[in-house]
């Protein structure tokens, strides 16, 4: 049994959780106006914990770092992820700030428009990251999202380093410029086309363009690069700077694309835990398909599909 078949843990997500309050209507009303909205719905969501509970529901062990505020939503919050077997012993409490809430729209063609209020989340801090050591220690990959304090994600990755545990960064959301130097602190960064042109500081449209984004990111220090590019699929590049294009198929209906970019995610992480000699393509390319699958459904992490309801193997 190699060192990593003996650790706790597939995957340990440093991140955030949110309630998120979707409203489904017919298009997004413009400023001043009020739209009648054809149903609301209220679910559990925030980048980081969706992509906890998408490796949960394809049968991952997995652990979350993050926190609530001392409110309803946030023990509800708790409840669901222990009912999901995710390990929540570093998922702390604040009376400081109220958990954090996601106010989403989602149009008849289901893409969505978020606002998020971070709240509790923000108040997760180096002290949690560091009370958390073991955790991370114990994990195969540990993945961060931006919903977080930047201090927390390069602690948490300092800590991953230091026990040699593969880390990814997902920067989403990306509002603002990001420190560029933060790039070098993860093994694997994984932006959408929007993220990456943020990051390179030039227009990435087209394959050709996310290959020379993939070039740039290796050069800021990231080992392995892995651009969505929405229906174009995605570009990847290895530790070799071998960059390779994954296509996708055509998803056949979307109903609500909230959150599949955190089920891409949480699903990449896994294969990346469990599946180390299959190739990143291919990694990329079922992370794909689990993400197109949830699409399907409304909801956040409602949508995400469990390993019974996947059309196709995703491991082996
Ligand atoms: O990526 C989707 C997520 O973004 C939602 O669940 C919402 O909470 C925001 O964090």
């Amino acid at each position: 049994m190699s060192e990593s078949d003996m650790k706790k843990f597939d995957v340990c997500i440093v991140g955030s959780c949110n309630v998120d309050l979707i409203s489904y209507v017919d298009r997004t009303p413009k400023i001043g106006e009020t739209i009648e909205g054809k149903k609301f719905e209220k679910g559990f969501g925030g980048k980081g914990a969706n992509q906890c509970v998408q490796a949960a529901k394809l049968g991952g062990k997995v652990a979350m770092i993050g926190k609530l505020g001392n409110d309803i939503f946030g023990k509800e919050y708790l409840d669901s992820l222990k009912q999901l077997g995710i390990n929540t012993d570093h998922v702390s409490i604040t009376d400081e700030a109220a958990t954090g809430v996601a106010p989403i729209i989602v149009d008849k063609e289901g893409q969505n428009s978020i606002i998020v209020i971070l709240g509790a989340n923000l108040l997760l801090n180096e002290d949690d990251i560091q009370k958390a050591e073991d955790i991370i220690r114990q994990s195969k990959v540990v993945v961060c999202q931006l919903e977080i304090r930047l201090e927390t994600v390069i602690k948490t990755f300092e800590i991953a380093k230091k026990y040699s545990v593969l880390s990814i960064l997902n920067p989403a959301p990306m509002s603002v410029k990001l420190n560029q130097n933060l790039i070098k602190f993860a093994d694997v960064i994984c932006p959408n086309q929007t993220e990456a042109e943020i990051l390179c500081d030039f227009n990435v449209e087209t394959i050709d363009d996310a290959k020379k984004a993939c070039k740039k990111l290796h050069e800021l220090g990231c080992r392995i690069v892995i651009i969505t590019m929405g229906s174009q699929g995605a570009v990847v590049s290895n530790e070799h700077d071998q960059c390779e294009h994954v296509e996708i198929e055509k998803c056949s209906s979307v109903c609500d694309s909230t959150g599949a970019g955190d089920s891409f995610v949480g699903t990449l992480a896994l294969l990346m835990a469990r599946e180390e000699k299959m190739s990143l393509k291919e990694q990329v390319k079922r992370a794909c398909r689990v993400a197109s699958q949830s699409v399907e459904k409304t909801g956040t992490q409602t949508s995400y599909p469990t390993t019974d309801e996947l059309r196709f193997n995703l491991f082996g």
